[in-house]
């Protein structure tokens, strides 16, 4: 069984938990794309984790994790999750595998991407500062370096000169201090000897893993609307985010994949700029964004908050070949006198659908809406879908029979347990 597990909205929707839920049989869980720009959170026992490269999957005893060749790796973020997984007991040894194939985020893609988002000053994209874009940028202009040249040290150092020797004339133009590249290559070094045991090949494991028909959990990261190509670019990330990733950064044929899980947020968040059509300004954001914990797990940044959009996400349904859905965050919204939920747009006076919104678009529609009378009570120790008031159930039903799939799992609370899963 091949699920992929994908967010459908601007990322955050809480794919941490369902990856996590997903890979309690996975005998490999995969990540295919994207870098430390992703943050997924975890809660264990009360016990919070917070990864940003490290698969989720990583705490079920016989799962493998394995980061394929579409990810970028900032090595000092991933040597620090590693560490504080020895820390919490894991044993990583023959538990991790690293593809040579992945880029590396390197100190000059860092300071290139602090150098471009204060050039654009008021039009910030208000990217992660992971130096993600930069990277992405050397790696589709030949300019990137991967681990598989860490593996060959020599090699790794004459084109590291080479390439933060280009990186330093531009951040000089910008007033940003070059990359000390010394410094950097004793980092760097250190870091190689604490990888490299853990580098190796991901395509024969998974090919094999195909072949004996293993169970396996390919975590998407960020979120459908942040693809690259099907965002109002360039309020984008820079990796393509939709289904077909698993392909290209994971080596997975299409045809194998089981099973597409979308993960929808009961409300709507998103960090970083650019439209959002259904964003709330009021005290009910806030309250939304307190009660939810809405702050960037990589950035710590405050997310913008809006009512659930499911233009957008059937448009993401459609786009991904989503096979069933996972609602998180439903309690979030317990208390909440009236609910709405967006279902269609209009601009000037026409409809439109999402495909065909640019920004500009997207800032001037007007969203149309169906509102639902909220509940008051706490959901979370709810299990079964009887168990939810009313009329939480009819807002639950309604967003599964207009997105137009089942929903397989309703997440009631952050810990593990808290779900109702469908019979
Ligand atoms: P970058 O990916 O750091 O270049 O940032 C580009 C845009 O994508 C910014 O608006 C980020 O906030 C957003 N972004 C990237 N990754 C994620 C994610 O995992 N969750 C939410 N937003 C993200």
């Amino acid at each position: 069984m091949i699920t992929v597990v994908l967010g459908m909205q601007w990322g955050d929707e809480g794919k941490g938990k369902i990856v996590d839920l997903a890979a309690r049989r996975a005998d490999y869980v995969v990540r295919f794309h994207g870098g430390n720009n992703a943050g997924h959170t975890v809660v264990i026992a009360d016990k919070k984790f917070s990864f940003h490269l490290v698969p989720s999957g990583i705490f079920n005893p016989k799962t493998v994790a394995i980061i394929a060749g579409g990810t970028i790796l900032d090595l000092e973020v991933l040597v620090g999750e590693m560490e504080l997984l020895e820390k919490a007991g894991i044993k990583l040894k023959h538990k991790l595998v690293l593809s040579p194939r992945c880029h590396l985020i390197l100190p000059y893609h860092k300071a290139l991407d602090h150098a471009y988002e204060n050039a654009r000053g008021k039009n910030k994209l208000g990217t992660t500062g992971r130096g993600i874009g930069p990277t992405y940028a050397d790696k589709v202009s030949y300019n990137g370096l991967r681990l598989y040249e860490l593996l060959h040290w020599n090699t790794f150092v004459e084109k590291f000169t080479f390439q933060a020797g280009m990186k330093n004339k531009i951040l000089t133009t910008f007033d940003v201090a070059p990359v000390d590249v010394k410094t950097e290559l004793v980092k760097l070094k250190k870091f190689r000897t604490q990888l490299l045991p853990y580098i190796q090949d991901t395509y024969p494991i998974l090919t094999a893993a195909i072949a004996k028909k293993k169970h396996m959990v390919l975590e998407g990261a960020h979120g459908s609307m942040l693809d690259t190509d099907w965002s109002p670019y360039p309020f984008a990330t820079a990796s393509n985010t939709l289904v077909g990733v698993v392909n290209i950064g994971g080596g997975i044929p299409i045809d194998k994949v089981d099973k597409v899980v979308g993960v929808v947020k009961a409300y709507l968040s998103r960090v970083g700029a650019g439209p959002v059509p259904t964003e709330l300004f009021n005290n009910l954001a806030e309250r939304i964004r307190e009660k939810g914990a809405e702050y960037g797990t990589t950035t710590g940044r405050p997310r913008r908050i809006g009512w659930l959009d499911l233009e957008e996400v059937r448009f993401c349904r459609r786009l991904n070949s989503v096979s069933t859905i996972a609602l998180t965050k439903l309690d979030i919204l317990s208390g909440v006198s009236e609910i709405k939920v967006c279902v269609g747009y209009t601009m000037d006076g026409k409809k439109i659908h999402y495909s065909s919104c640019g920004y500009e678009e997207l800032a001037k529609l007007t969203p149309v809406y169906k509102t639902f009378s909220g509940w008051k009570e706490d959901i979370t120790k709810a299990r079964k879908f009887t168990d939810l008031p009313k009329n939480c159930q009819t807002y639950v039903t309604f967003i599964e029979s207009f997105v137009g799939i089942p929903l397989g799992l309703v997440s009631v609370g952050a810990e593990r347990s808290a779900n109702i899963l469908a019979s």
